[in-house]
């Protein structure tokens, strides 16, 4: 018998879905028994629908979708978390089962919207929330299900690492490289999800949230984006072994969760590194496994379609074959999140400063005063004649000293003539 399905949504995820369905509706009867059967089609405007031969089962409101008695399934692709989250939660409880791609639900929602899964008997499931076509929540909560999971760190953002890819490969400035990345349509008019760190904070919350089996949320992560980087920093960190990723990590610590996104200094040696342009990789450490990397595109109409209609498919085989939902909500432990102020690392540091004698030396005094300790300094000219870079980068150190040398170096009037950039460096 078929299982019936609604989609919400018909953009560029929605879109690709249904070309999935009508390239391979036939496959998934054929070699999984699955007949999906499309019931209902929601979106604002009816254009996708009708391409797809679908307006007599369109509608522009999705209420009749969450109304709908004969709808089983439905695969939610609107985005966000004001009508989305309606979406999700009225079908929930309207007893429906939902596949969703949305990230920013999950991160701030996704403990109201299991707890309401299980009270209604049915099952939500999100692969495409986080690496568009890279499947990593399916391994997290199955495959790797025998470790105790102690780092998930993920370059999870196409946008930024493209715009990072291009400023360290060709030199270009940040504003350039943003520009052309809007004009090629990886980045929105409005970047700011995207370079400062949201998108990829509500990607590892989800991520920290299953490897650890304790909710973290969106909240919970401090995130810190690319705006600042320059090409003159990634060709420092080059110079030294190093390549610069907009890094989302979440460790377990003896203190509880450690979970931050910035841009940080990785080896150029380490696989991670050497993802660049769109490519997004999630790299997990297990106690069983090891290391464990998993890499591929992390967005646009496929990859994402793609792990959106893994998960319809996996759903509704359950659906026909009357089985129970699959596990739900993992999160049975309540541990503490670590404040990114008792955070202990190596740092690099770009200040710029007025090029005078004895600036070096007062800089130095200030990390020293702070009980930072230097490992490298080096200084050089800008393209302003009277001002010159001073490059820290320190032995380990917490970074709630780091933060008061800074801002004592701030408070000096002849000290700082530009914001300074700081890079966390992983070893
Ligand atoms: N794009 C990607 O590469 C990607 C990758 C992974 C995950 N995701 C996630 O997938 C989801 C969808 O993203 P997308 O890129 O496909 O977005 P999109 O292209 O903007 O599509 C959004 C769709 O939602 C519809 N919609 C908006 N408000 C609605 C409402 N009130 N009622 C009914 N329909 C409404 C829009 O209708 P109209 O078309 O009529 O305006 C459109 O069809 C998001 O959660 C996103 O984070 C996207």
């Amino acid at each position: 018998m078929a299982v019936k399905i609604a989609l919400v949504g018909t953009g560029t995820v929605g879109g690709g879905c249904l070309d999935i369905l009508d390239a391979h509706r036939d496959d998934f009867i054929r070699h999984y028994g699955v007949d999906l059967q499309l019931v209902r089609v929601c979106s604002r405007k009816g254009d996708t629908a009708a391409a797809h031969g679908l307006a007599d089962i369109f509608t522009d409101d999705y209420r009749e979708v969450i109304a709908d008695p004969e709808a089983q399934l439905v695969v939610e692709l609107v985005g966000g978390t004001g009508v989305a989250r309606d979406i999700v939660a009225g079908a929930l409880k309207a007893g429906k089962s939902v596949v969703t791609a949305n990230k920013a639900l999950m991160a701030t929602c996704g403990e109201e919207l299991f707890a309401l899964a299980e009270a209604h008997g049915c099952e939500l499931a999100f692969e495409a929330s986080v690496g568009g076509g890279i499947p990593i929540i399916d391994p997290l909560k199955h495959s790797l299900i025998a470790n105790g999971i102690t780092s998930v760190m993920g370059i999870v953002n196409g946008t930024t690492n493209y715009m990072l890819t291009r400023m360290a490969q060709e030199g270009l400035a940040y504003e350039e490289v943003l520009a052309d990345a809007q004009q090629r349509g990886f980045a929105e008019a409005d970047p700011s999800a995207d370079v400062d760190g949201i998108d990829a904070a509500a990607k590892i919350a989800i991520l920290a949230s299953i490897a650890f089996n304790s909710r973290v949320t969106l909240d919970d992560v401090y995130a810190e984006g690319i705006r600042r980087i320059t090409p003159v920093d990634l060709a420092a960190a080059r110079d030294m072994g190093y390549a610069v990723k907009l890094l989302a990590l979440a460790r377990r610590t003896p203190r509880g969760i450690d979970v931050r996104v910035h841009p940080t200094m990785i080896p150029l040696a380490h696989q991670m590194a050497k993802v660049d342009g769109v490519f997004n990789a999630i790299y997990v450490v297990g106690d069983a496994v090891g290391e464990a990397m998993f890499f591929g595109e992390g967005a646009g109409a496929g990859p994402a379609a793609s792990a959106v209609m893994g998960d319809v498919v996996d759903v509704a085989r359950r659906l026909q074959q009357g089985m129970p939902p699959a596990v739900g909500c993992t999160c049975t432990d309540e541990l503490p999140i670590v404040p990114v102020e008792e955070l202990s690392t190596r740092y690099y540091l770009r200040l710029t400063v007025p090029d005078r004698i004895g600036v070096l030396a007062a800089a130095s005094q200030v990390f020293s005063d702070n009980d930072v300790s230097l490992r490298s300094v080096v200084q050089e000219g800008t393209s302003a004649r009277d001002a010159v870079d001073l490059f820290f980068v320190t032995h380990t150190a917490v970074e709630r000293n780091i933060r008061a040398a800074l801002d004592e170096l701030a408070a000096r009037p002849d000290m700082l003539l530009a914001e300074p950039t700081v890079i966390r460096v992983e070893e």
